[in-house]
């Protein structure tokens, strides 16, 4: 301890005095101060070891092994030759590698096919996060005529008729006499809570193995974390704060803005995680950036300026040997070899809910709220008061209530009467991960 503590001592004064004189810190005295700090920002990106599934939802191999099976089923199409997997193709890290998805009679969509990496993890999906969960997700390009093109209620009845499918639908789901929708649903949903991202040489690093990325990536992780400010969105073991940023691409797409009917969140798309990306150009909610050099040419250089930019979007501007840096850690977030397709995880144990704080004043900081869970009593006002740097859009999705705060800018405030007893939770429409539990008692 001691021994760290000096050395980050002796290095503070020296990049002090450095600053002054134009002296330059020796590379082996700032490695070495910098260890704890480096330790630090790694365990922030240390991968999980279990997988998350919801309660009412849980892991089941028989279910994850039924999703398996629907997901790579042509016949689940319309025509019957497009299955998930056709967009999805885990061989192109589960993209297309088109600028935007193909429908199955070749219809062009308005946006690109995202990854399926790490979705257990995830809050709201699409680019605009219009689905609320994987559940709500699965059906919706079965259903859709520019993508699967088949109905659902006719999908369910040939499912039924097909010996194999209720066979495994009764063995994922036994108790139940015949197949659903949301049965359906809820097996594509489990397969997909599978779609780990395999460890890599990245991970290896994080876990101890010093030698497992080379001295430019690891520089190029520096820089990610710190100076090129891509860590502002791309955050934690998945790379992504599961948030809609507007980062100045050009297009009308209103993203987010068009889903919550919020101006403040125009052009903004969610951050999508890293893993993986090396793997998998185009890049952007609409495939307009063709390579990873390009990516970071537009965040030095192509951003366009508009009143919603992101307020976590920094300008930069990186040397040659930066981007090169920058683009070798990059490519550590991806595995050689072919994707393993099967389902083999381990469920978590159900994650254990935040003490309740009695309190009716929360702030919002750093893309929380803290407290994180209160309890009041019935007809009480909560006060949310936005001490963060960023707007945000507080919300409640109830039978019992529904709030819609409209753009909260830094330093404003909203009141929220609870008028019913039960258990809220109360969000940010542009930050989804940021959640609020309110237990409000009789
Ligand atoms: C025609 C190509 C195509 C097919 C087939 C297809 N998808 Fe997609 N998928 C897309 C596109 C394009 C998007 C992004 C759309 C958007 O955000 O507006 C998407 C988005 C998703 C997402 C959201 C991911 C995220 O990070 O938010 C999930 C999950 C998903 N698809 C699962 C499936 C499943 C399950 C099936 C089969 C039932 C399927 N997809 C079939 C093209 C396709
Ligand atoms: C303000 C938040 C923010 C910051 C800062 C940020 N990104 Fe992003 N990043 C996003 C969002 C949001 C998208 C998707 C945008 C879209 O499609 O409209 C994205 C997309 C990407 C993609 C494309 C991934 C894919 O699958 O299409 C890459 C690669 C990427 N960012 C790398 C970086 C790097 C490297 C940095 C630092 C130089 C960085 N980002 C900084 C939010 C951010």
């Amino acid at each position: 301890m001691r021994g760290w503590r000096l050395s980050l001592a002796v290095a503070a004064v020296a990049a002090c005095l450095g600053g002054a004189f134009g002296w330059s810190l020796r590379d082996d005295a700032w490695a070495e101060a910098a260890v704890p700090e480096l330790a630090a920002l790694k365990e922030r990106f240390r991968r999980p070891d279990a997988v998350p599934f919801p309660a009412d939802n849980p892991w089941s191999e028989a279910k994850a092994r039924l999703g398996r099976r629907l997901f790579f089923d042509p016949r689940l199409s319309g025509g019957g030759t497009l299955a998930c997997a056709g967009c999805h193709d885990p061989a192109k890290g589960w993209t297309d590698g088109r600028r935007t998805g193909r429908g199955e009679r070749g219809q062009v969509l308005a946006r690109r096919t995202p990854h399926l990496w790490n979705l257990a993890w995830g809050e709201k999906l699409f680019w605009d996060g219009r689905a609320d969960s994987l559940e709500h997700q699965s059906t919706m390009p079965i259903d859709s005529p520019d993508e699967m093109d088949r109905r659902i209620g006719d999908l369910v009845a040939w499912l039924n008729a097909d010996a194999d499918y209720t066979a495994a639908f009764a063995a994922a789901f036994p108790g139940t006499s015949a197949v659903s929708a949301r049965l359906l649903a809820q097996a594509l949903a489990t397969y997909e809570r599978t779609l780990v991202s395999p460890v890599t040489a990245f991970d290896r690093w994080i876990a101890g193995d010093d030698s497992a990325i080379s001295d430019a990536a690891t520089r190029g992780f520096r820089l990610f974390s710190g100076k090129a400010n891509c860590v502002a969105c791309h955050s934690g073991w998945a790379f992504t704060d599961q948030a809609f940023h507007d980062i100045g691409l050009p297009g009308a797409d209103r993203g987010r803005g068009a889903v919550l009917d919020l101006r403040a969140a125009d052009h903004a798309f969610k951050t999508p995680g890293l893993r993986d990306v090396a793997r998998r150009a185009p890049y952007m909610h609409n495939g307009s950036i063709a390579t990873l050099d390009a990516v970071l040419a537009h965040y030095e250089t192509g951003i366009v300026e508009r009143p919603t930019l992101s307020r976590d979007l920094k300008r930069i501007a990186l040397g040659d040997g930066e981007r090169r840096d920058l683009i070798a850690f990059l490519e550590t977030l991806s595995a050689p070899g072919p994707v393993e397709t099967e389902p083999r995880v381990r469920p978590a144990p159900a994650a254990a809910q935040p003490p309740l704080a009695e309190t009716r004043v929360v702030a919002q900081r750093e893309k929380q709220f803290l407290p994180r869970a209160i309890q009041i009593a019935k007809g009480e006002t909560v006060i949310v008061r936005n001490n963060d740097s960023r707007t945000h859009n507080v919300r409640v999705f109830d039978p019992k209530l529904e709030f819609d705060s409209g753009a909260q800018e830094p330093g404003e405030t909203v009141r929220i009467t609870f008028p019913a007893a039960g258990r809220y939770t109360v969000f940010c429409g542009i930050h989804p991960a940021m959640k609020l539990a309110v237990e409000v008692a009789e």
